[in-house]
């Protein structure tokens, strides 16, 4: 990630180092991976029951992963934040990550909304992405939930972040990723508007195979 960094990397590797050796924070990763595990079961529930109702799997795969440490204090860093476990908790929502996979655009919304309507699932916060790109044309629906975790002292809240995305989408922001990560590139301008043009092929594409899949399902009902 970069950021307009007021903050020395070297001081963040630091608190890093620090704040990784307490038990609090151990604890607290470990809770962020409860909340991965219950998140993941939900969504692979969803995914069996989908594919019974519509006779078709809705995700193509599902990823999940920790924020390294780092990156969470690098994030506090930037926001002027005191690291410490209870201001990771308030304030960072994505150090929890799942990112689903779906074949079709229609599909990323029917299982969202299956999500929010489960009685245990807080939506704290939706950016839908697809409706409204980015300028440089990444597209993903990104939700933030609140769930619970059952743990031998009681029930507790976890944030963990949500982005659902087409495999036209996963890609595009993948090669994205690997095409800017930590280069400095000479010709920004002709890059950005190569990459957005090819987001926008893409998008093209999700539709034209949506309205192929739409058009085989009423002719073979
Ligand atoms: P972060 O501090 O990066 O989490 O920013 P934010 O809280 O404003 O969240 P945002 O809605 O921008 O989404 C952040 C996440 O979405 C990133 O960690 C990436 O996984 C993904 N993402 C957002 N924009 C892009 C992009 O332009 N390219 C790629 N490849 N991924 C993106
Ligand atoms: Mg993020």
């Amino acid at each position: 990630m970069k950021t307009s960094e007021s903050f020395d990397k070297s001081e963040a590797e630091e608190i890093a180092k620090n704040i990784s050796a307490t038990k609090e924070f151990t604890r607290l990763m470990t809770q962020y991976e409860c909340a991965i595990m219950e998140i993941e079961t939900k969504l692979n529930v969803l995914n069996s029951e989908f594919s019974l109702q519509y006779d078709r799997n809705p995700f193509e795969s599902i990823e999940s992963r920790l924020k390294d440490t780092e990156s969470i204090v690098e994030k506090m860093l930037s926001k002027g934040l005191e690291v410490n476990v209870e201001n990771i908790e308030a304030h960072i929502y994505d150090v929890a990550g799942v990112r689903v996979v779906c074949s079709f655009k229609e599909d990323i919304y029917k299982l969202a909304d299956l999500l929010v309507q489960q009685d245990d699932v807080l939506l704290l916060a939706r950016k839908d992405y697809i409706e409204n790109p980015k300028p440089n044309g990444y597209r993903s629906l990104h939700m933030i939930f609140d769930i619970p975790i059952f743990l031998s002292e009681g029930k507790k809240h976890m944030k963990v972040e949500v982005q659902f995305r087409t495999i036209a989408m996963d890609f595009w922001a993948s090669v994205d990723h690997k095409l800017k990560y930590k280069k400095e590139i000479n010709n920004p301008e002709e890059v950005v508007a190569r990459l957005k043009l090819c987001a926008d092929n893409l998008a093209a594409m999700d539709q034209e195979m949506e309205s192929i899949r739409q058009s085989i399902d009423q002719e073979y009902l």
